[in-house]
């Protein structure tokens, strides 16, 4: 604990991690801190390298599955107004790293201005998002990212335009830094036709996950190529499969729902269990797409 005594204000031990998470699960951090802007995320960082002590990110739990042991390490977490300000220059939006994305959606709307509708229903932090290159059949972040600003892992501001920033499925290798702040580029669209789309979006989406509310962490593996992993678990029969507290959603089967008792193990006992059956009937080794911290 005392490893962080010089950030007393902004430092947690031992900090409940599930609270922080969608899934609502796991143990928790050595230490949560909530560095209140860049020059304090950076004095952090530089504590943490000259200490040698492991750090982690994160945004809005969407995408995390927390351990029921917790983290032994610190947990950054970039919350408050400085880290949630966005600032609109018609066609271009620059917005900080812990921006709620669907208020951002709603708001580019307003403004007359298309592309993000197209990630209608996706939860997280602008940052998650960008780390996740998030998105669906109607499109991902990175083709309305302009540039991005980040952190290095010793504190220094590095700025990456679209075509330096090594966009994947479902993958942004950020070379170990943090997004400080994210600038897109958007189209002129009309408010109403937007929200349409926006809604329609969101309605497919609804049609066919477990809805936002319930305690997911959005599709738990990778889609192998060419394939959905949603198709081959429900072929297999596996909607509805129950560990413990944890289930196989019965809406699509590549998200698994936390009921009441559920544990983290319970979940990952479940992704074993899919995993393996993928493996040895169809051959395909499933990749995670949730983090397991
Ligand atoms: N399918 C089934 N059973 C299921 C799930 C899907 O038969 O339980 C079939 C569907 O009927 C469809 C095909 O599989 O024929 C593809 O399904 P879907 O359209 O639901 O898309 P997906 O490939 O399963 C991907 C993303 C989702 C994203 C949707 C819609 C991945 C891993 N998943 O799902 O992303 O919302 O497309 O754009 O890339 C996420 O990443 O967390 C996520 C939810």
């Amino acid at each position: 604990m005392s490893c962080f005594a010089s950030f007393k204000e902004i430092c947690q031990p031992d900090a409940e991690l599930a609270p922080l998470t969608t899934f609502k699960l796991g143990g928790p951090a050595r230490w949560l801190l909530t560095p209140r802007d860049e020059a304090e995320l950076a004095a952090v960082l530089n504590h943490c390298y000259t200490q040698k002590t492991p750090w982690r990110l994160l945004g809005q739990g969407a995408n995390v599955l927390v351990r029921d042991a917790g983290v032994d390490s610190a947990v950054i977490k970039l919350t408050g107004p400085v880290w949630e300000m966005v600032r609109w220059e018609d066609p271009l939006v620059h917005v900080a790293a812990g921006a709620d994305f669907t208020k951002l959606v709603k708001q580019s709307f307003e403004h007359n201005l298309a592309g993000l509708e197209n990630l209608a229903g996706i939860p997280g932090s602008v940052g998650g998002i960008i780390r996740m290159n998030a998105g669906g059949k109607h499109g991902y972040i990175a083709d309305w990212t302009h540039s991005i600003r980040l952190m290095d892992p010793i504190g220094a501001i590095i700025t990456r335009q679209r075509h330096e920033i090594p966009f994947a499925y479902r993958h942004t290798d950020l070379a170990g830094g943090i997004v400080l702040s994210a600038t897109f580029q958007l189209q002129p669209g009309q408010r109403s036709e937007l929200n349409q789309r926006y809604q329609a979006i969101w309605g497919e989406k609804k049609a066919t996950q477990p809805s936002l509310g319930m305690r997911t962490a959005g599709c738990i593996f990778k889609n192998p190529p060419g394939d959905s992993a949603g198709r081959l678990l429900d072929e297999l029969g596996l909607k509805g499969t129950r560990i413990g507290g944890a289930e196989i959603s019965r809406h699509h089967a590549n998200f698994i729902v936390a009921d009441e008792g559920a544990t983290a193990q319970n979940v990952l006992d479940l992704i074993t269990r899919a995993k393996e059956q993928v493996r040895e009937s169809a051959g395909i080794e499933l990749e995670l797409e949730v983090e397991i911290w």
